[in-house]
């Protein structure tokens, strides 16, 4: 297993953090919201025979850039911005949540360094006017209260009853990571995510070898939506992963693990990746 290390990636008006490990096809990681790179801890500690690439979002922890430095563009090209430090041509990219958002986008702007997706509690559908709603209020208390009472606000819904149930230090990460982002960071986020497009054209008939991952009981995320948005995919694999919520890679880290660990087996054994274009 390779060592983890850690670089520095200027990415426009920030720098970024880039958790680096192991050697092999390069596999990017994109965190949600409110999280950092160490979301991904078990899947980096693992899944030995690929460079295991994971940044942390422009304004968690590293740098942070000026309120009016975040928008799903920035966040895509950021991603861009790590690939070519790493002088990586094209990457299988796994987002949660947010970073599936950003993966999007990163699908619209720069589809040639997608080789294949991972999908994890993520959805196409741009906010609705009561989520839009729910976003300013997020950005009113972060501003008033700080980052640490935004998490707090946030668990019950983020992780499944039976991770709350059970397993006490997952909300304690949870609290850890949204720690590390900075004001600006936070409301840039929720700006960016109010202001997301749908992105449902984005992947239907999209061909390139994917896996969507949801938790049984997310409930940003539910499994109904994460299957529709499977089905958008041609040939897309979905995983419905019991006893997890949102955040499914910390809540299930072994299960999800194993999901990615069988996708990407079929990847190395299938050979060359098919690009990305119309449906035939
Ligand atoms: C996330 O986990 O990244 C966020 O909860 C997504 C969202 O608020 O839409």
């Amino acid at each position: 297993m390779g060592r983890a290390r850690s670089i520095r990636v200027h990415a426009g008006d920030a720098e970024l953090a880039v958790a680096v490990r192991g050697e092999g096809a390069p596999l990017l990681f994109v965190h949600g919201f409110p999280f950092d790179h160490t979301m991904w801890r078990h899947q980096l500690g693992s899944l030995d025979g690929w460079r295991r690439i994971a940044p942390d979002l422009r304004g968690v922890r590293v740098s942070t850039p000026p309120r009016g430095g975040y928008t799903m563009a920035r966040y895509a090209d950021d991603l861009a911005a790590v690939l070519d430090a790493l002088v990586i041509e094209r990457a299988t990219v796994c987002g949660q949540s947010l970073g599936g958002y950003i993966v999007f986008e990163l699908l619209r702007r720069h589809p040639d360094r997608v080789g294949a997706l991972v999908l994890v509690a993520t959805k196409p559908d741009a906010d609705t006017p009561e989520g839009q709603g729910a976003r300013d209020q997020v950005v009113a208390q972060t501003e008033r209260e700080g980052p640490a009472a935004v998490a707090d606000r946030m668990l019950p819904r983020l992780l499944g009853r039976t991770t709350r149930a059970t397993r006490p230090g997952v909300a304690e990460a949870v609290r850890q990571m949204a720690g590390g982002w900075s004001v600006p960071g936070m409301v840039g986020a929720q700006r960016a995510m109010r202001a997301r497009p749908d992105s449902t054209e984005t992947l239907r008939g999209l061909r390139l070898p994917a896996l969507v991952i949801g938790g049984e009981e997310d409930e940003i995320a539910p499994p109904p939506v994460v299957r529709a948005m499977g089905a958008l995919i041609l040939n897309a694999q979905v995983e419905i992963v019991p006893g997890a919520g949102h955040v499914v890679p910390l809540e299930r880290p072994a299960d999800t693990t194993r999901a990615l660990a069988a996708f990407l087996g079929r990847l190395a054994a299938g050979g060359a990746l098919p690009r990305r274009g119309a449906p035939g």
